[in-house]
């Protein structure tokens, strides 16, 4: 059974890579990781905020983006807040390279373009094999256009990739206009992958306080449809990698996003929910339902269930959504 695939150049044994998550700080999970069956691991990120040369100029910074929300700058994490300094982050990068010999793919969280770009070649220099690029931006300027957004999103891709010879992957959420153009125009201005989609973490309100609260709600198995749809939209339309985070939990889940037409599937919550160890269930579980429909490779699958490969082309656009909501018949049981 070959279960191998390829993602950003770089031939994984599987498609499972552990995404971005707290789990890869301590690099005793990395080696559990590796030992699981992970056939890659992004670090978790280092944010732009850190790489700002002074406090100035962050800001700055912080300010242009939230103009009309200042108080809300006290919210910010204070530069010690943050998880590693940027120079331990490097040193981190160093010694997971040490220790695994699967691909580490560092993370760098940004928002805006700028000097702090130039921070990709010291990571490119640590040793990792690659540079996900996750690009967070929450948009509350009403002033700002659809394509003044994308605008920025694509010269931080610029600039990141002209620093460095390592594969960059870009981490996006799915909210944009037209996502099949912009990925278009994110391959062009050098996105070797594409890493489908940043969950957007919405504020709560506490109603003790009286405050609003940031918390993570764990992604729930059905996040997954929203990656399932646009990498079936995608596949064979552009010439970046496609990696599928969100609602990752099962050997069910990769084997679709696979026929959809990823080339890699990225766990985190199934992790901090069930343990690393799970991955050795997904990856047993994917070659079990391979074996039994009689498929060889990864390869043979990938894709196959795509918008270009499937027999209903229509499956994934509005034909579809009509047909689903005609066609739903109310549980017998249900109420009236
Ligand atoms: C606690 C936690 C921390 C995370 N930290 C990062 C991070 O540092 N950088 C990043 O790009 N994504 C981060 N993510 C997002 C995950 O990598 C992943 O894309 C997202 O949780 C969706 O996948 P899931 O449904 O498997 O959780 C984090 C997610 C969680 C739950």
């Amino acid at each position: 059974m070959d279960l191998t695939t390829t993602y950003l150049g770089l031939k994984l044994r599987t498609p499972l890579v552990c995404s971005a998550s707290p789990l890869s700080q301590q690099l005793d999970n990395i080696k559990r990781m590796e030992d699981a069956g992970a056939s890659a691991v992004v670090l978790y990120s280092l944010f732009e905020e850190q790489l700002l040369r002074d406090r100035l100029d962050v800001e700055e910074s912080l300010e242009r983006g939230t103009s009309s929300f200042a108080e809300s700058l006290s919210y910010f994490p204070e530069p010690e807040e943050f998880n590693l300094e940027p120079q331990e982050y490097l040193a981190h990068v160093e010694r997971a390279k040490r220790s695994v010999g699967i691909p580490v793919i560092a993370s760098l969280n940004a928002c805006s373009s700028g000097g702090w770009t130039k921070y990709a070649r010291d990571i490119e220099v640590a040793g990792a094999d690659a540079i996900e690029l996750n690009i967070y931006n929450i948009p509350a300027d009403a002033k700002q256009t659809a394509a003044d957004i994308e605008g920025k999103y694509l010269q931080i891709v610029r600039d990141v990739s002209a620093e460095v010879k390592i594969p960059v992957a870009v981490k996006l959420s799915p909210f944009f206009t037209n996502f099949a153009n912009f990925a278009a125009r994110l391959d062009e201005a050098g996105a070797d992958g594409l890493v489908l989609f940043n969950r957007f973490y919405q504020p709560d309100i506490d109603l003790e306080t009286l405050e609003i609260t940031p918390n993570i709600v764990p992604s729930s198995p059905s996040a997954l449809r929203l990656p399932l749809r646009w990498i079936a939209l995608l596949f064979g339309h552009t010439d970046a990698s496609l990696a599928a985070t969100s609602g990752v939990y099962s050997g069910a889940d990769v084997l679709k996003l696979l026929l959809a037409g990823a080339d890699a599937t990225m766990l985190c919550a199934v992790l901090l929910r069930d343990g690393i160890r799970q991955i050795r269930t997904i990856e047993r579980d994917l070659a079990a339902w391979m074996e039994k429909c009689k498929f060889e490779s990864v390869g043979q699958l990938k894709g196959s269930l795509s918008q270009i490969n499937c027999a209903n082309p229509s499956a994934f656009e509005r034909a579809q959504y009509m047909r689903a909501l005609t066609g739903y018949r109310q549980a017998s049981a249900g109420p009236p």
